[in-house]
């Protein structure tokens, strides 16, 4: 691995190998999605705690700041909306000079395994790939299961996850499962946990967050249950604390309370020793 591709990766994969993405992407195919609507205000509070961003070049420009400095990875998949033919007919968006222009640490592309549309998206994985290993730059395979929510189970999760790395890309996202070990086993780059529609409870997001990293997830990249949540920055935290201090499912929710009620009363949470 040359320099390039090394320092990108150590930007996104953490010292303890782990990592803590927030997704803003959404609009590129669902357009203003609740609570992302004003993307740069919904981040503000929430930069501190994540590792990167991940972002289409639009909403970068329009709503991050520049002098911004967590990493970037460009969303660089799409060409669907909610309310066309088929999710799963991507194309690819994003020039590499874009790509180096707006210095990206890594860009995400889709893929829609069995779908009508894998061939066509797993050789947008590969163009990207061919293109970005040039200039020393990740990709991160997203494994999309469109509006097929129930195909996410550990069997098709593996395959898709497995396929993103035999084509180069460099870290998989997938969404968590039961029985996520096996996808993790399968797939011999680091495996990052999405997690779709909003969960119930606070509770739900931090036991299957647990779950994965107990499983050999190497972090998250996690957005609705995060911004749509009534206190995000309260999610973040309690969060980031499973991911990189070994936080249990009991100390994250205690984070969690205590941050909100601290906003609550307009009083600000140090972060724990130890
Ligand atoms: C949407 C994405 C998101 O980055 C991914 O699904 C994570 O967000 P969420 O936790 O809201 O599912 O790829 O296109």
């Amino acid at each position: 691995m040359d320099w390039g591709m090394k320092n990108r990766m150590s930007h996104l994969i953490q010292a303890d190998g782990r990592c803590f993405f927030l997704p803003i992407d959404h609009g590129y195919f669902q357009g203003p999605t609740s609570c992302l609507e004003k993307p740069g205000e919904t981040i503000r509070p929430l930069l501190p705690y994540c590792d990167a961003l991940f972002v289409t070049r639009g909403v970068l420009r329009a709503a991050v700041p520049p002098e911004n400095t967590k990493p970037i990875i460009l969303r660089v998949s799409g060409g669907t909306s909610v309310v066309g033919g088929d999710l799963a007919n991507e194309g690819l968006t994003t020039s590499i000079e874009e790509i180096v222009r707006l210095n990206a640490a890594a860009v995400g592309v889709s893929i829609f395994v069995g779908s009508d549309y894998e061939r066509q998206s797993l050789l947008n994985l590969a163009e990207m790939v061919n293109m970005c290993e040039d200039f020393g730059i990740p990709v991160m395979a997203v494994t999309a299961v469109g509006k097929e929510l129930e195909k996410r189970d550990a069997r098709y999760l593996a395959l898709a996850s497995r396929i993103a790395a035999e084509l180069g890309a460099r870290v998989v996202k997938t969404y968590w499962c039961p029985d996520f070990g096996k996808v993790v086993e399968g797939c011999p780059v680091p495996v990052v946990m999405a997690g779709g529609p909003k969960c119930e409870t606070e509770r739900e997001v931090m036991e299957f967050v647990y779950d994965g990293m107990m499983n050999g997830a190497a972090g998250l990249n996690l957005g609705r249950n995060v911004w749509q949540n009534p206190h995000p920055v309260a999610m973040m935290r309690a969060l980031r604390a499973i991911i990189h201090e070994n936080a249990t499912v009991g100390t994250a929710m205690e984070i969690f309370k205590e941050v909100r009620e601290a906003e609550q009363k307009g009083r600000k949470v140090r972060k724990r020793k130890g």
